[in-house]
């Protein structure tokens, strides 16, 4: 039973169908999983070089199928990684900058379409669909988990007009308690925050970091001003305030401009509102269901500051965070769906590990590649890798290392 799972945008790397922001699609992505076990999953960014990339995730597709040696006609169920309501609202958004596309304003049979014309064959309709994107996330995290029994929170920036999902993993089967609206998406809350530090989407990560240079006191007070806290572990933020107060309250960095102790200090202060918000809502959870165990994915799942707090805290006996947090998992989550859906659960083992994708072949194919590069970069074979590393880095230089 195969089944394979993709995320990303409804058009292809060499068009531009869709002028929405790429909030909406990034971390293209395709998984495929054989009787519920993963036998190969890469990003489309590795192999069409466009960071995050928001098209329909065909070389990632053409990898996952040569890497199994099968056909897509051989597929038993390709899966897509958002509701087809929200697939065929991508669409119709689309209208609005290109009323004269001739495209089927049907997310199904455009996925359809486009699969017929890279790999020759037309799926039929019954093999094709489309699932809840923050389910994805859910099942990408809990399914590998290795856990029986845990609570799981899906939490990220936006997806299938949601921003998180609280449910109970069992088995096999999932069952939601809550889902969080857009207008209270702790990812745009954090997206939100930091372009006034001169950062965008997918920077988050930097901003995180910044925060351990600063002291959240100083500006805590301001940021109370943007979320409340109440019963039943609820909450709200007040993404509209957040502009207006940091324009009158801080000197606002500009993208190269250096970091003032302020900028930092503000990074602090939205670390410690995020952690806060998050510590509210699973204190409630973790009390409602007696659940001691948790899994978290989505895009906010990345903040392992937050992570680290989660685990260190004793809120929770163990706790597993999908490697993939963000939406590239939920091509996995996809596909683990589908095959669940089919009769193929994955099995109840913790993940191991994440190489799924192609490697680097032989040394002689690297040694080629390099050597395309020729001109731009100097290279040397040494049988001391480690050691000249290890110089290189303690003499104050960044290195990258792939291996495998
Ligand atoms: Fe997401």
């Amino acid at each position: 039973m195969l089944c394979l799972g993709l995320n990303g945008g409804l058009d292809k790397v060499y068009e531009n169908r869709f002028q929405i922001p790429n909030t909406f699609m990034h971390d293209g992505a395709a998984v495929l999983v054989r009787d519920g076990q993963v036998i190969a999953a890469v990003e489309e960014e590795r192999l069409n070089r466009i960071k995050h990339s928001n098209k329909l995730p065909i070389s990632a597709a053409q990898y996952c199928l040569s890497a199994a040696g099968v056909q897509l006609s051989e597929i038993d169920r390709v899966a897509f990684y958002a509701t087809e309501a929200y697939s065929n609202a991508m669409l119709e958004n689309m209208l609005v900058s290109q009323p004269d596309a001739s495209i089927p304003l049907d997310a199904k049979l455009l996925v359809q379409k486009l699969l017929a014309q890279e790999f020759g064959t037309e799926l039929d309709a019954s093999r094709i669909s489309f699932v809840s994107h923050h389910q994805a996330h859910a099942v990408s995290a809990f399914a590998m988990s290795g856990f029986e029994q845990s609570l799981i929170f899906a939490v990220d920036g936006s997806g299938d007009f949601l921003s998180g999902l609280m449910a109970i993993g069992s088995g096999t089967e999932i069952k939601q308690l809550a889902t969080f609206p857009e207008n209270n998406s702790l990812g745009q809350f954090y997206l939100e925050t930091i372009r006034y530090l001169g950062y965008g989407l997918f920077d988050e990560y930097k901003v995180m970091g910044l925060a351990p240079y600063g002291d959240p006191v100083p500006y805590r007070e301001l940021f109370e001003q943007f979320y409340e806290l109440s019963a039943n572990g609820e909450y709200r933020v007040h993404l509209d305030r957040i502009g207006p107060t940091l324009l009158r309250s801080i000197q606002v960095r500009q993208k190269g401009m250096p970091f003032t102790q302020q900028h930092k200090d503000v990074s602090a202060s939205l670390q410690e509102a995020l952690e806060r918000i998050v510590f509210h809502i699973l204190r409630h959870y973790r009390e409602a269901t007696g659940m001691t165990r948790l899994c978290l994915a989505g895009g906010v799942a990345h903040n392992c500051s937050m992570n680290g707090k989660l685990l260190y805290s004793g809120l929770f006996e163990d706790i597993f965070v999908q490697p993939a947090s963000h939406d590239a998992g939920c091509a996995l989550g996809a596909a683990l769906i589908a095959s669940n859906e089919l009769g193929r659960p994955a099995p109840r083992a913790r993940l191991q590990e994440v190489y799924w994708g192609p490697d680097l072949a032989s040394d002689h194919a690297v040694e080629e590649e390099l050597k395309a590069w020729a001109g731009h970069l100097e290279f040397e074979r040494t049988e001391e890798v480690a050691d000249r590393a290890a110089e290189w880095m303690a003499g104050g230089a960044v290195i990258g290392w792939v291996q495998g």
